[in-house]
Formats: C-alpha cells, sequence, structure tokens
C-alpha cells in the first residue's frame, strides 16, 4: 500500500517469535473480528461466531458496543491528559484503534499494544502506525504473564512508570479463567502504575441479559474460545484502589454516549468503567 506519510517505524521490536497461525482452531480476536464486519478471520472463527450470533442476536450489536467504548473510553483519558496507553488485548486492528484515537487528541501519546494472538501481531506491524511525535509498539504476550509484559524492554523503552498511565483492558478480561485469577493478575498491572494512572475495562456481564448471555456462552464456550460472564460487583474488584468516574460501571453503550444516552433496546452484554487510581 502506497504511502507517503512521514511514519515512524512501527517498532524496534524484532520479528515475532510466534508466527505460527493455526487457522483450523476459533480464536476471540477473529470471532470479534467476524462480527466487526472485518475480513481477518477463518472458516473456524465464523462457525463460532455465526453459532453465537444464532443463539444471542445482539452478540453483533455487543461487539460494536464493546468497540465504541474503547473509543470513548481512551478519547476520555486523552482529554484527561494522559499521554502513556497499555493497551492489553489489542485486537486485530480495525476503526478507531487506541493509538489514532489517543494521538488524535495528542500526537505525542504513547502506546503499548499487547496481544497473544500472533495474527495480531502481523496485522498491528502492517497497519497501526503512529504519529511522528508520539511512539506505538506492540508487543505478542499474554495477559496472564504480567511480568513478561511489565518487564519487557519495548514497554520499558516506550512507557515511564513514573509518569501516570492508562492502562486499557477492553473486551479481554472475560477470556481469563477464575482459576487463573484474573483479580490478581490485574492487580499486577494496576500495582505497577502511579497515582493518577486510569485502568479503562469493559467486560461481559449477564446482570442485564442473563439468557441472552446464558445462551451466547453456550454456544461460543467450545474449549478453544470459552469466555466468563461477571457480575457487576466481581468486576468491581478489579478497580480495587481506583475511584470510578462519573458516571460508574454501567452498560457500555451508556458510559458517555456520543449519541442518545441511556438506550435500552438493546442487548446491554458489558459493563464498561474507568476508573482513577488513588
Ligand atoms: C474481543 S477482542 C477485544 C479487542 C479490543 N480490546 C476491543 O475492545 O476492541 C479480545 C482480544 O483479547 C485478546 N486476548 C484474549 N486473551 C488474551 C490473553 N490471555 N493475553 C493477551 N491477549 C488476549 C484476543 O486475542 C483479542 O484480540
Amino acid at each position: 500500500m502506497a504511502n507517503d506519510k512521514p511514519f515512524l517505524p512501527w517498532s524496534e521490536t524484532p520479528e515475532p517469535t510466534s508466527l505460527k497461525i493455526d487457522t483450523s482452531v476459533p480464536h476471540p480476536a477473529r470471532v470479534y473480528d467476524y462480527w466487526l464486519g472485518g475480513k481477518d478471520n477463518f472458516e473456524a472463527d465464523r462457525k463460532v461466531a455465526e453459532a453465537t450470533h444464532a443463539a444471542s442476536p445482539g452478540v453483533v450489536q455487543g461487539a460494536k458496543d464493546n468497540r465504541a467504548f474503547l473509543g470513548r473510553a481512551v478519547r476520555f483519558l486523552a482529554e484527561q491528559g494522559i499521554r502513556q496507553f497499555l493497551d492489553i488485548g489489542t485486537g486485530i486492528p480495525t476503526q478507531g484503534n487506541t493509538h489514532e484515537v489517543a494521538q488524535g487528541v495528542t500526537p505525542e501519546s504513547k502506546i503499548v499494544y499487547v496481544d497473544n494472538d500472533p495474527i495480531v501481531m502481523v496485522h498491528a506491524r502492517a497497519l497501526l502506525r503512529g504519529t511522528p511525535e508520539g511512539k506505538t509498539t506492540y508487543v505478542e504476550a499474554d495477559l496472564r504473564d504480567p511480568e513478561s509484559i511489565l518487564t519487557h524492554p519495548d514497554v520499558l523503552t516506550t512507557l515511564d512508570f513514573d509518569e501516570p498511565i492508562a492502562i486499557v483492558i477492553v473486551g479481554t478480561l472475560m477470556f481469563i479463567k477464575d482459576d487463573e485469577d484474573p483479580f490478581s493478575i490485574v492487580k499486577q498491572y494496576t500495582d505497577a502504575v502511579t497515582a493518577g494512572s486510569y485502568l479503562a475495562i469493559s467486560h461481559v456481564t449477564a446482570d442485564f441479559e442473563p439468557e441472552a448471555v446464558g445462551a451466547s456462552a453456550k454456544a461460543y464456550n467450545t474449549g478453544p474460545t470459552f469466555f466468563t460472564p461477571r457480575t457487576g460487583a466481581e468486576i468491581a474488584r478489579f478497580f480495587d484502589g481506583f475511584e470510578l468516574v462519573e458516571p460508574g460501571m454501567v452498560a457500555v453503550f451508556d458510559w458517555h454516549p456520543d449519541d442518545d444516552p441511556f438506550r435500552d433496546t438493546r442487548l446491554a452484554g458489558a459493563y464498561g468503567a474507568v476508573g482513577r487510581k488513588l
């Protein structure tokens, strides 16, 4: 693709360690990509995506609502003066990627993307370019291994942990099972950042529509793909030591909506919230 803009190189990172992309196994990033209308998905992903959609037709709108929450939350954070973002569970690049939103507000913003799907990395390297003033880096790593992320050389050369950082884990924590202790995992990230840092989370819940979310979990949880819906009270635990900004934890589409607020006609399958570290 011709590109005459003076982009910085994507990253100093060496070539990815894992380029083995098994397209016969469904993966959350590619199922989500299908729901969002993307092309970076394969038969196994489409099978799960379509079965889940058939069981619970609200999932497609739910994916769009989640993606829109990400954009509004990042814009809000940038407008609060946050210049550093650690976005874990990046997803396949689509519209309104974190660095585009953040650097659209402040070109100097620095973003580290982390995902454990090698296909995300391939596309991210090709498509996600930052502003010349800022920095955008991609790290292929697993959210469940905070130490390897928090000590990764690219993370440490991109982000200054003495200054506030926004930890963005949107649409991803439900893929961490209870027995993997998602709360202590998130705490390791939140412990690593200074007061005045932020945490932005969205998370699937069955609080609003138990039957629909139960049906979608049944169809989606095939083994390779598996999500755990959590209650609002459980999701609030991720924000231990943080003060939620207004309006608190709400259905993703009700968090700082750009358009008609408080619509109740759509499936609310996820909570969204942003908190500031005390
Ligand atoms: C539903 S997508 C959300 C993408 C983006 N954050 C958004 O909200 O639009 C979930 C992403 O989390 C990633 N993911 C799932 N489990 C992960 C893990 N253990 N470590 C890192 N990334 C993970 C998937 O590969 C996928 O890209």
